[in-house]
């Protein structure tokens, strides 16, 4: 079948592993079930994996891709769950110490067909278009856990959204203002910081611009380049979320004498439970709000949208069709 894979690995060429070709069929497993992709999405993990960040050498070739949306056995329309979890696991699957995402351990979702366990599987409601659900797995799920599950965030809230154009950011911005939230963003560009704007932010701002009061809670996916300025943005007792770091894990200052003296809650987040992923695809379906896709491109071309991402050129999400 058509496949998009990883064949090597390299830190700072990561393109260089990136293949266009073939990979066999899955092959049938108890338990599991194949669906056909119709649309699959790309994230920034898929460039980590190349980087050989989270996939390891041993598990090469591997297929990219966690997100995707598609047919199942029986022709149903689907979106697929990206976390697998040990059959043995019964509590939240982001908590099983073994779980990974499709495409560290199991072929990824950038191909004709995924295996993945019966379980992860849930309902594409008809309101959502395939490349609209192909892009809630992963980015979009993240968003609505660390909002509403980590950060506990309420309406009358307030909140700063790092990096506005990224894919999970451009998500946080669409849920947080969708859940009567006071939504400030930064972003380095004046362009994206416009979007941010349509999108439903109340204010933007230059990255580490100051903002017109302190938040309660920071949603952080940019790292280094911000951190410092996250802490700083948080009224006493306030949350630090984060799930990623795109520009680097060490920030330059860590910021503890803040984080201590102003009672400051670091909070981590990863990915989202199966169940999250129902709620979020069924607020999608009731309120209207919609993901923001940068471009759609069909599979084939998917070493374009690689390069858009690696150049953080995107505002939004890169979709991959069938
Ligand atoms: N823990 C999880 O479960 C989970 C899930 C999804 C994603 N993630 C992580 O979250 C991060 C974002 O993922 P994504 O898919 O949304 O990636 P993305 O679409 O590539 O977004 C990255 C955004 O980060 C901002 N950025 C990058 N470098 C920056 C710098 N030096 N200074 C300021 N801003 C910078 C950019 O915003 P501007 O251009 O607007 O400034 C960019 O749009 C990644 O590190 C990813 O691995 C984690």
């Amino acid at each position: 079948m058509f496949a998009v894979y990883a064949e090597k690995l390299s830190i700072d060429d990561p393109m260089s592993g990136l293949v266009v070709g073939e990979r066999p069929d899955p092959e049938p497993r108890e338990g599991w079930t194949t669906i056909t992709v119709k649309a699959a999405s790309l994230n920034h993990h898929d460039l980590w994996s190349l980087r050989g960040v989270g996939l390891r050498e041993e598990s090469l070739p591997m297929i990219l891709g966690c997100d995707a949306a598609g047919y199942d056995e029986d022709g149903n329309e689907v979106v697929v769950h990206a976390v697998v979890k040990d059959p043995a696991w019964a509590d939240d699957e982001t908590l099983d110490p073994k779980r990974s995402l499709l495409s560290e351990r199991h072929q990824g979702t950038f191909a004709d067909k995924v295996l993945v366990p019966a379980g992860n599987v849930i309902p594409k409601p008809a309101s959502l278009s395939f490349e609209e659900a192909a892009c809630l797995p992963t980015a979009w799920l993240t968003a609505y856990r660390m909002l509403f599950t980590r950060g506990q965030l309420k309406p009358g809230d307030s909140v700063l959204v790092q990096g506005a154009g990224g894919g999970v950011a451009t998500a946080l911005i669409a849920l947080a203002h969708a859940g009567g939230l006071r939504v400030y963003a930064t972003s380095r560009d004046e362009a994206k910081r416009e979007r941010a704007l349509e999108l439903g932010a109340t204010e933007v701002f230059e990255s580490n611009g100051r903002l017109p009061e302190k938040v309660d809670a920071v949603m952080e996916t940019v790292g280094r380049a911000t951190w410092s300025h996250s802490v700083k943005s948080l009224r006493p007792g306030g949350s630090l979320v984060v799930s990623g770091t795109t520009s680097g894990p060490n920030p330059d200052n860590a910021e503890l004498t803040r984080i201590f003296f102003l009672q400051l809650r670091v909070i981590g987040s990863t990915m989202g439970t199966r169940t999250e992923l129902g709620s979020l695809v069924n607020l999608l379906d009731v309120s209207g709000v919609r993901p923001v896709i940068d471009q759609v491109l069909p599979m084939t071309d998917a070493g374009a949208g690689f390069d858009a991402m690696a150049r953080g050129d995107v505002f939004g999400k890169v979709v991959f069709t069938r």
